[in-house]
């Protein structure tokens, strides 16, 4: 299984698994931008590599500056992370929910921190007949039921964000509310469905953002969040010291300065999502409408394909796709790929015309 330690991406488990070596895999489980990195990256790491015998800033000044004017926020109201995941583990420590309302599917580190934190779940379903976007009358059922919605906007392995109506009920609610914009930048006029700004003062909204997958950056960790200014310091004081590194912030600084690579990848996105997605149904299979940079979808039940057996063929092949049947509320047809750019699309394409013409001639033999 490829996702061996919870999610895609794990090219080394790659290897280990389909006998070829990392460079040789072209990688749609994990949803990186491939416009990225940008050219400050290289450059930075270049350049400045030898400041790294300095400790970096504890309090990440320079980037909290950046983004407080990007975002036109207060630089108090925002804390850098170690990767948005770090965030996700820090607020669930930190707000201690009782009981927390997750939808189903959604990214499995909510789940994780708030076990983690002591706090237990409410299942909320997001259905195939709505199309996996939340609705009003789940957030309604489980209101009695929690003390804390922790929800992505939009969702990962869906690519839905919240629909307006559900967030301003959210927001009427006296609720406490985490979101995570994780893959927020992606999502064409983001500044008309982020609530980062509305975090920043409200001692109820918590917003939480990623750079990794916009900037490509996934291994240099690096996230950050917004919220009430009281509640960072109390974030803040369970984060471990210098838990943002020196090339972390200096990049994180740079990158966001960088409006040709924004404007690029919007467009490239633009363009190849209806490609892909019109791509994969002319296969046959059934694409969930994302408004991001992956696509969610399913091999109908006639085609008996199972995702397991998908993903070994497609791994052999070198393209690796990910097991979506691991998220809980999706079924073993379920599988997620990120958007690349069209050759490597195009060979995505190609692979599956292959693993469909097999899997669905041979079912029951194939690589197993
Ligand atoms: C929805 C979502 N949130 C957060 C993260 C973690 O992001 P980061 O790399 O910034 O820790 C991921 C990573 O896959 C994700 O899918």
């Amino acid at each position: 299984m490829l996702e061996r330690y919870g999610h895609g991406g794990d090219l080394l488990t790659a290897e280990e698994t389909f006998g070829r070596s990392m460079e040789q895999f072209l990688d749609f489980s994990s949803n990186m931008n491939p416009l990225g990195p940008p050219s400050a990256v290289s450059h930075i790491l270049k350049e400045q590599w030898r400041d790294i015998v300095k400790y970096p800033d504890p309090a990440v000044r320079e980037l909290r500056s950046k983004l407080s004017q990007k975002y036109d926020i207060p630089m108090e109201s925002i804390l850098v992370g170690n990767g948005a995941a770090e965030l996700i583990d820090l607020t669930a420590r930190v707000l201690k929910p009782a009981v927390t309302g997750l939808t189903r599917p959604s990214f499995s580190e909510y789940e994780e921190a708030i076990h983690k934190s002591g706090g237990g779940i409410y299942n909320i379903p997001l259905t195939h007949s709505n199309q996996y976007e939340l609705q009003q009358q789940e957030i309604e059922a489980a209101y009695s039921a929690v003390d804390l919605f922790f929800l992505g906007h939009p969702n990962n392995p869906t690519g839905k964000l919240i629909p307006r109506s559900v967030i301003d009920m959210l927001m009427q609610s006296d609720r406490r509310l985490v979101l995570d914009e994780a893959f927020m930048d992606f999502v064409p006029n983001e500044q008309d469905h982020s609530l980062l700004k509305l975090a920043s003062t409200s001692r109820q909204f918590f917003v939480i953002r990623s750079m990794t997958k916009f900037y490509s950056i996934p291994g240099l960790r690096l996230g950050f969040m917004v919220a009430h200014p009281d509640a960072i310091q109390q974030i803040k004081h369970q984060q471990v010291q210098w838990s943002v590194n020196y090339l972390a912030q200096r990049i994180g600084t740079a990158v966001l300065e960088d409006e040709d690579f924004e404007r690029a990848s919007r467009q490239w996105l633009k363009e190849e999502k209806p490609w892909l997605s019109e791509q994969l149904r002319q296969l046959g299979l059934e694409v969930v409408p994302s408004d991001v940079n992956f696509l969610l979808f399913s091999f109908p039940e006639h085609m008996g394909i199972h995702v397991k057996r998908a993903q070994k063929h497609m791994g052999y092949q070198g393209i690796l796709i990910r097991d979506a049947s691991l998220f809980e509320g999706l079924n073993e047809r379920y599988c997620r790929v990120a958007i690349r750019l069209r050759e490597d699309n195009e060979r995505l394409i190609a692979g599956l015309h292959n693993m469909l013409a097999d899997l669905t001639q041979n079912r029951g033999q194939g690589h197993d």
